[in-house]
């Protein structure tokens, strides 16, 4: 692992907090990039649901730790009401079923809300009422924000032993300080080893149709002085064939007991670029994107969004006709065969994934 000592702090790492009040989510709204730095205070349920279900917040740490905060906000605010103890439970558990429901594929938006929810009914059984379990919960929330820094900063580290000075990378979607808190997990090896002096060619895919490689993996390397050059995703057989990427970088938003690991739409098909052309193929993560109750890349739900997306949203004029049929999944599985390695903050796994997967969350290596 890389020594990181020295280093200073990346850039992005308030895109989202609790307000000082405590009675609204402050993020960084995503969709706004790269034309306009914009905050939005979300107050409400149905706000939160919306952030989430619009991509204002996305990457799938950071709606984790935007879930929590979530979580925390309603809750208190359920607290204020000074219900029992077991409305108080009901009600929170309500409202984190509602969030939970805006996106379906990254588990770490339900690994954080359960969390939350264990925390208060915990404090709940050991005889708190809703006032200081909803105590406890601010400060778990603080809790995942925090483990999120660290945990960006010991992906960077792994991530960056496994490439070196001058390498072209091709990553694809956004997985930097903007989906995460620090660093970013895909992202975090190339901004640290930029802050200890190295220099990467990054390729970033423009990530059909949201853009996000365009809007904010570009966005997010350009500012922080990295090499990058953006290319349409149908580009990346050719940067690969002409010998200028050494590894792939991708993040991930669930990953099956198997190693199938979701993410992004076209992350499958960079997956198998790479294989064709013999470059190293690496997912990074953290282990609460591990999801064990899914055995293989079969059992992960696929969000499917709005055709329009495709046709209209990043057009002045739309590029098809309306009565075009679309499909539009957001996330694609690759099969954990084009795999080379899954990175996460404690440590490599490599193949045969069903072992090293279950090894590391034991706490080995
Ligand atoms: O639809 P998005 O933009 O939320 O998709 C995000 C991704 O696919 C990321 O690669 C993933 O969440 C990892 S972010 C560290």
């Amino acid at each position: 692992m890389v020594d990181i000592k020295n280093t200073r702090k990346a850039p992005f790492s308030e895109n989202i907090r609790l307000r000082e009040d405590g009675k609204a989510v402050v993020i960084l709204d995503q969709t706004m990039l790269p034309s306009g730095t914009v905050y939005a205070q979300l107050k409400t349920p149905e706000e939160m649901y919306e952030a989430i279900s619009s991509l204002k917040v996305r990457g799938a740490p950071a709606i984790g730790i935007f879930a929590a905060y979530c979580m925390y906000v309603t809750g208190a605010e359920t607290a204020g009401q000074n219900p029992p103890g077991d409305e108080f439970l009901e009600r929170l558990e309500k409202h984190g079923e509602y969030l939970k429901s805006s996106r379906p594929t990254a588990v770490n938006l339900s690994w954080a809300v359960d969390r939350m929810l264990k925390k208060a009914a915990e404090e709940i059984k050991r005889g708190s009422g809703p006032s200081q379990a909803a105590e406890a919960l601010r400060e778990e929330a603080f809790q995942i924000h925090r483990e999120d820094i660290a945990m960006c900063r010991k992906i960077s580290q792994h991530g960056l032993s496994l490439i070196k000075d001058g390498d072209g990378i091709l990553t694809h979607c956004n997985a930097g300080p903007l989906a995460t808190s620090q660093y970013g997990t895909a992202l975090g090896p190339i901004l640290l080893g930029k802050e200890m002096g190295m220099e990467f060619h990054v390729f970033a895919d423009e990530t059909r149709p949201l853009l996000q490689g365009a809007r904010l993996t570009a966005y997010e390397l350009q500012k922080a002085g990295v090499d990058v050059t953006l290319i349409c995703d149908n580009m990346a057989s050719l940067v690969m064939k002409n010998g200028w990427v050494q590894a792939c970088f991708v993040g991930c938003d669930r990953i099956a007991a198997n190693g199938d690991t979701a993410n992004k739409i076209g992350t499958s098909g960079v997956a198998v670029l790479a294989a064709y052309y013999g470059i190293p193929f690496y997912v990074l993560g953290p282990t609460s994107t591990i999801d064990l109750s899914c055995s293989s890349g079969k059992d992960i739900p696929i969000e499917v969004r709005d055709g329009a997306e495709i046709k209209e949203l990043f057009y002045e004029r739309p590029s098809a006709l309306p009565e075009v049929k679309c499909y539009n999944p957001a996330f694609d599985v690759t099969d954990s065969s084009l795999i080379t390695a899954i990175v996460t903050e404690k440590g490599i796994c490599r193949p045969p994934f069903e072992a090293s997967i279950r090894s590391q969350l034991r706490g080995g290596a």
